[in-house]
Order: C-alpha cells, then structure tokens, then sequence
C-alpha cells in the first residue's frame, strides 16, 4: 500500500463564515492528562527526511511539503490498541491541493487485510476554511468506504489543537480537542471490518493536487512554500506488539488494555456526548451513514440520529442551508451564521 494514498475524495467549493466561537464548546471538561513522549523516543522518519524537522526542545515536529517532496513520521513500535494524539497546527494561506494526515494503520505488514483509523486534512485556496474527514477500514475492507466529512470550529492554522484517536477492543473514538466528533461501537455484525491487528502511527503531508481541493481545479502553488504542518505533545499510549507473530502474546497487553479503558478520554461523559451531537448537527456535511445511493442498507454500526439525517438527501448530500439554518432561525439567534450552504461532494 502507498502510505501517501490519503484524503481519497474531493472537498466542496463553497465556502462559509468560520464564525461559532469557541463558547460553542467551551463548557466541555477540561483537558485530558496525557504524558507527552520526545519525538525520537516514539517516532522515525517515513519520507521526505530532509523535510522532518525536530524541535529545539526535542518535543515536537514540522512536516514540510515543498516542490521535492512532502514528508511524513511514523511511530517506531506498532500498538495493539492505544491512544494517538498530537498538538497540530496546520499549513496556512494558500493550501489548495496540500493534505495532511494523522492516522494508524498497517498496511506496511498486511498489503491485503490491513486495518486503518485516519484524520485526513484537506487545504483549501486563500481565506477558504480546511475540511476534514475520518475514515475507518478493518481487514482489507478498502471497497467499504466509512468516510465523514466535516468543517472546523475553529481556524486550525491560527493555533494547536489536538487530534485524537482512541482505539480500543470495544469501541473507536475520534476528538478533536476534548470534543469527541465520532464514535464506533463494535458490532458483532462488523466482524472483521473493525480494525483488530496492531497498527502504527502515521503522518504525512503531500501534493494531492489530482483531487484535494474541489476535485483537482486547484493545484498546490509552490509559490508559497514551504507548507509547514506542525506537531506537538505527543502521545502514544498501548500495547507494544509485534503483528508478525502468528499471535502475539495478548496476555501480555491484558493490563494495558484494562488502563487504556480506565483514561479519562475512554469515556464520553454525558457532556461529552452533547457537545458531540452538537458537533455532528453543526459542523458534519458528509456521513456514509446517510448515503443511501451507496449504501443500501447502512454498514451495521451506524447509529441513524434523526436530527443528523434531516440535514442530508437521499444521496448523502446536505440538504440546501443545512437544518442548523432553519432552527436558528425558529429559535429567532441571530449570532449563528446564516450560511451554511455546503454541498457534501463525494
Ligand atoms: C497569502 O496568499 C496571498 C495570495 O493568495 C498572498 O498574496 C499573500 O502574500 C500570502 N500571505 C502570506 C503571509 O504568505
Ligand atoms: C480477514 O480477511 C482474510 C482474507 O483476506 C480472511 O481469511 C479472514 O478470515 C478475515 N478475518 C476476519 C477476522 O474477518
């Protein structure tokens, strides 16, 4: 498998005002204790060598996309399930075309039956907000795509914020900050599309021109180069384990299963569940949960919300003004943005 083939599909044209506050979230929980690792302790380089460029205090990284090359890093163990995490500030100004991705996976070890969890950023032209989308392939399961597509709360080039991936045995957890944007809950009916075999920690950034931005229109201009990703506060946390073993020793995790589940980010509160719903009713425009033109009947995990399909088509598109419009406008606010008119391309 190609590790830089991410961010399959395209990003809409439209563009919308980046105006919900931070307030939005702000009455979620504070911020998960983590213990940070230094970069060379918990990470190599995958590409682009001259482009990785370690941080003064040895914490941290920049992944450089210029004319020669892109770049990316990749966590030196691989882990039976864990917590992957990291501070992120992305490219700014001109991004068109640029993708970067922070995801597990194991396609390296199984080019048939790998198991992948992706964050995929998509730049956009000048002044025009990155979208992002999640996805998830367990065993090879590449033709059943589970991609969500969303927008930001916030400018993620202004400051860091962190992005998150809980693995666990039982249940898949994507946050943004301390706002889980998606769960999967592990169905019996999934078998061995849940992702089970150990995965490492990827992350890159390159020239997706073909694609990214509005289906390829928009080339990476080398004119403002160097793009520059950076990363931060670190976090790796489960199993070490080695995939090639026949079978690997899982006694040998079982404690550090049991203190991955116990963290604090392992559970949505009811408050982190509200602030989830509101992020998914506010800021999600594509979920292939809704996209009956693909999938006849939903993948067996998908959790059908009333509130999250009334914004989507039968197609899986948004509907025209997206419902958050309509309701803020019952509720007569007149502080939530007014356009919202994103069409989910696919
Ligand atoms: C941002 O991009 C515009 C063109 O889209 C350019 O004119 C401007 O100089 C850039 N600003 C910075 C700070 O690079
Ligand atoms: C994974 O896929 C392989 C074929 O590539 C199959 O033999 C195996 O049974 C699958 N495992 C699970 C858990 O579904």
């Amino acid at each position: 498998m190609d590790h830089r083939l991410r961010c399959v599909g395209s990003i809409p044209k439209v563009s919308f005002l980046l105006l919900l506050s931070l307030l939005l979230f702000s009455f979620v929980d504070a911020a998960f204790d983590l213990a940070t690792i230094p970069f060379n302790d918990g990470y190599s380089t995958l590409f682009g060598d001259s482009n990785v460029v370690r941080s003064a205090d040895g914490y941290g990284a920049q992944l450089l996309l210029d004319r020669f090359t892109g770049s990316g890093f990749i966590s030196s163990n691989m882990y039976h399930y864990g917590f992957f995490s990291a501070r992120i500030k992305l490219p700014s100004n001109y991004t068109a075309g640029i993708c970067v991705a922070f995801y597990t996976s194991n396609g390296d070890v199984f080019e048939k039956s790998h198991d992948e969890l992706d964050f995929e950023f998509l730049g956009n032209i000048a002044g025009k907000p990155w979208r992002f989308q999640t996805n998830l392939y367990g065993n090879g399961s590449t033709n059943r795509g589970r991609e969500e597509r969303y927008r930001l709360w916030f400018d993620p080039t202004k400051e860091y914020h962190r992005y998150s991936i809980l693995w666990t045995a039982k249940n898949v957890i994507f946050y943004v900050d301390e706002v889980p944007i998606r769960e999967v809950l592990r169905s019996e009916e999934m078998g061995g599309d849940y992702p089970s075999k150990p995965m490492s920690l990827y992350s890159t950034i390159w020239d997706a021109s073909n694609w990214a931005t509005s289906g390829g229109k928009y080339k990476v201009n080398y004119k403002y180069a160097p793009f520059v990703t950076e990363f931060k506060d670190l976090v790796l946390k489960g199993c070490p384990a080695d995939p090639i073993q026949e079978i690997f020793d899982l006694n040998s995790c079982s404690d550090q299963y049991e203190d991955l589940e116990a963290q604090d980010y392992a559970v949505i509160t009811p408050t982190r569940r509200l602030a989830m719903r509101r992020f998914r009713q506010r800021y999600m425009y594509y979920s292939y949960c809704y996209d009956t033109l693909r999938y006849n009947v939903p993948p067996p995990e998908c959790v059908i919300v009333p509130s999250e399909k009334q914004r989507f088509k039968e197609t899986g598109r948004l509907r025209f003004g997206g419902s958050h419009r309509r309701q803020s406008r019952r509720k007569g606010r007149t502080t939530t943005p007014a356009v919202d008119t994103d069409e989910g391309d696919m």
